[in-house]
């Protein structure tokens, strides 16, 4: 499926994946490179790839995640300045990761993709700003 078009519209990227969390993390990839802050649990691949409160904020999985996650939609949805910087720590984050060579050819081809994108997406919307 191509994502590219609904992370172009979105302000926030909300991964609430439960039990063992997102395993690959294609997605947080993909909103990171777009420059959006991802509001993910504490599990799996999205722990690994965001860092809380830099890139995003991490709430636990399961029903103490629950007033955690509402409570930082909130906070995301009212302050853009947060949005944008979160966002911006994550696409170079997911740039550095990228860079460092340190992943399989596999996140490798995904990221080059998604930066590709990203990269006409920021050409396209900043004029606007
Ligand atoms: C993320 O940081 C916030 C703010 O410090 C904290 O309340 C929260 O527990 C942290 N999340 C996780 C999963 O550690």
């Amino acid at each position: 499926m191509k994502v590219a078009p609904y992370l172009a519209a979105i302000d926030v990227l909300v991964q609430n994946s439960q039990a063992r969390g997102e395993c690959f993390g294609r997605i947080t990839i993909e909103a990171m490179a777009f420059k959006l802050p991802v509001l993910g649990t504490a599990a799996g691949g999205t722990m690994e790839i965001v860092v809380n409160r830099t890139t995003g904020l991490l709430h636990h999985a399961g029903k103490d995640g629950v007033l955690p996650l509402a409570s930082n939609i909130v906070k995301l949805a009212t302050n853009m300045e947060m949005r944008r910087t979160m966002g911006k720590k994550g696409y170079e984050r997911v740039k550095e990761m990228f860079l460092e060579h340190h992943m399989s050819h596999r996140i490798a081809s995904v990221l080059r993709e998604v930066l590709q994108h990203a990269k006409i997406h920021s050409r396209t919307t900043n004029s606007d700003h």
